[in-house]
């Protein structure tokens, strides 16, 4: 999906900061506090990785995170919270198309810290990065249906809901029905202002 030749990112994607949190690139010393949230079934049962079984799932994760962004690929985000440095979760680019100037992006938090309006303030800052930084159009998240906590997050973000896909994915072994959100930069509250 990622084409290289219309390359929109130089690698390592840059440090965003919002009231609360550092995103900020992976790095391979993020991997005890990503273990200690990534073991956790709860966190995976919605994403497309599957609990991380020992550190080393968790170094191998992000050796993976981190060569993407050699590639020329802006990836995930380590999220971290400014009042005691820790990496608590992930948010980031699934894939970008270059051509259609839209991507996708994907996200997971420990669960010491659901429901504090912490993914939301995630999505946003990253929604923002997408059109003011790297001229996206369009930015889209899917979440599997249910998960209804994830599309709140969107909805919260600015999304809007355009529909079901029917198991158009498969997770865990079974397919998944996800919803569909996306928001364009024409939505924006500042489009079109200088
Ligand atoms: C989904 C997830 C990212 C949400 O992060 P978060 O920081 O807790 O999100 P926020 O606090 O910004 O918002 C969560 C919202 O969901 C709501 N919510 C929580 N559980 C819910 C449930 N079972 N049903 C409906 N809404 C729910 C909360 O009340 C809150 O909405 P509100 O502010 O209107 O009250 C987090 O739970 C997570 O990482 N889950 C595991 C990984 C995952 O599912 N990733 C997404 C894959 S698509």
């Amino acid at each position: 999906m990622f084409d290289m030749s219309l390359l929109l990112c130089p690698g390592r994607p840059e440090t965003l900061r919002t009231e609360r949190l550092t995103l900020r690139p992976l790095k391979m010393s993020d991997a005890q506090d990503l273990f200690a949230y990534a073991q956790d079934p709860e966190v995976s049962r919605h994403v497309l990785w599957k609990a991380h079984r020992s550190i080393a799932d968790s170094r191998r994760f992000l050796r993976a995170g981190i060569r993407q962004y050699r590639r020329g690929f802006p990836g995930s985000y380590a999220i971290v919270l400014n009042e005691n440095g820790r990496m608590i979760g992930t948010i980031g680019y699934m894939w970008i198309n270059s051509e259609f100037r839209s991507c996708e992006i994907g996200y997971s938090l420990s669960r010491d810290h659901w429901n504090r309006g912490l993914m939301t303030e995630a999505l946003q800052a990253v929604i923002r990065h997408s059109f003011d930084t790297l001229s996206l159009n369009r930015v889209e998240c899917q979440h599997e249906v249910d998960n209804p906590a994830s599309g709140r997050v969107m909805q919260k973000a600015g999304m809007r809901f355009e529909g079901i896909m029917r198991q158009r994915i498969r997770n865990k072994n079974k397919y998944s029905d996800v919803a569909v959100y996306a928001v364009l930069q024409s939505d924006m509250p500042t489009a079109g202002k200088e």
